[in-house]
């Protein structure tokens, strides 16, 4: 056993896990569409430059989308080119060819389709059928990728959807399936509101194995409704995905998804990461002054245990 260092718990491995995680940070995308307030379009950049300084290298940024839709993401056109230059990925969504060109124009090498495995979600994310939704994404994975521009494809709803309740498996695996087979690089199976429980995450892996789907193209993207998001993060580990999204000092939600509460905080997954000593790059003390930083700006304090804990947040 190695010598835990202060503010950091003692690596103890666990059998039966990967080595390494690559962490798909969403604070700045999911956790701000999500604040009632906007965001200055300065304070981004600024809070995308101290994520990048902590040693995450998936920063996703922002969204292409209509304005009218997701109002505090509507500055996309003047934050992108602001921290286009830091040495980061920097992932954008985009839901159709308009936010597609719009992406590309700023020059992203890296978007986001987002589909849902329910139609209650669909319609009310995409004004579409699951199906329509999917015919939207062909041409912008199919032009992305003749530009060698990377794409990840979102799925929400996978475990649960506040209109339609639980969701199967088989409903989730289809639109997988759709997505790779349109040309999606990666996935990233979103429990968007958070109800999802170990067994069932083991389940919709095991049956996505089964579909032919290859765990290494898979990322798992947990919102914290319920106080699972670890419990899941680790199951998924346990199936071998080394993929896994989370949000600084868990900002985060939905707006179009009434119960969805914040990701899984980055700060708690690090925390757990480290204690299994996994390496995920990340310097969790610069993280949780960035989400300290941040928590005054929006003017109430980070929900993160781990950002609570080190940093002695009042609540
Ligand atoms: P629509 O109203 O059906 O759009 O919305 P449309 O195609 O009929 O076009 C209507 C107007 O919008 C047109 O303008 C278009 O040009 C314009 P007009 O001719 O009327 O002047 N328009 C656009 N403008 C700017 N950028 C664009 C764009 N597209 C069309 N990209 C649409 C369809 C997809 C646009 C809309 O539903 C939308 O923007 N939805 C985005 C919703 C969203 O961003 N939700 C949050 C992200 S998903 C999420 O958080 C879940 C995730 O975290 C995973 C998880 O947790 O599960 C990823
Ligand atoms: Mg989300």
């Amino acid at each position: 056993m190695n010598t835990p260092e202060l503010g950091l718990p003692m690596p103890v491995p666990a059998n039966g896990l990967p080595a390494r995680v690559r962490i798909h940070e969403v604070g700045a995308r999911d956790g701000l569409q999500n604040e009632k307030a906007t965001v200055p379009t300065a304070v981004k950049a600024e809070f995308v430059r101290r994520l990048a300084g902590t040693g995450l290298t998936t920063i996703e940024a922002t969204s292409f989308v209509h304005p009218k839709w997701v109002p505090q993401l509507a500055d996309a056109e003047e934050l992108y080119p602001e921290i286009s230059g830091l040495p980061v990925s920097l992932p954008v969504l985009v839901p159709n060819e308009k936010g597609l060109d719009r992406a590309l124009a700023l020059g992203a090498r890296r978007v986001a389709v987002f589909a849902s495995a329910t139609e209650s979600f669909a319609r009310a994310n995409l004004n579409r059928t699951v199906d329509e939704a999917l015919a939207m994404f062909e041409p912008v994975v199919t032009r992305a990728k003749g530009q060698d521009v990377h794409v990840r494809g979102y799925l929400s709803m996978c475990f649960g959807d506040p209109w339609e309740g639980p969701v199967q498996v088989p409903q989730v695996v289809r639109v997988c399936r759709a997505l790779l087979d349109m040309g999606c690089d990666e996935l990233s199976l979103g429990d968007t509101i958070g109800v999802a429980t170990p067994g069932h995450v083991t389940a919709l892996l095991g049956a996505l194995s089964e579909a032919g789907v290859p765990v290494s193209a898979l990322g798992v993207h947990f919102h914290d409704t319920y106080g699972q998001a670890l419990a899941n993060t680790l199951a998924a580990l346990q199936q071998g995905v080394t993929t896994v999204d989370a949000s600084a000092g868990g900002l985060g939600g939905c707006p179009y998804a009434k119960s969805a509460t914040g990701n899984l905080a980055t700060e708690d997954l690090v925390w757990m990461l480290r204690g299994l000593g996994i390496d995920t790059g990340v310097d969790l003390g610069r993280l949780v002054a960035t989400s300290v930083w941040m928590a005054a700006h929006l003017g109430r304090p980070s929900p993160s245990r781990t950002v609570r804990a080190l940093s002695h947040q009042e609540s």
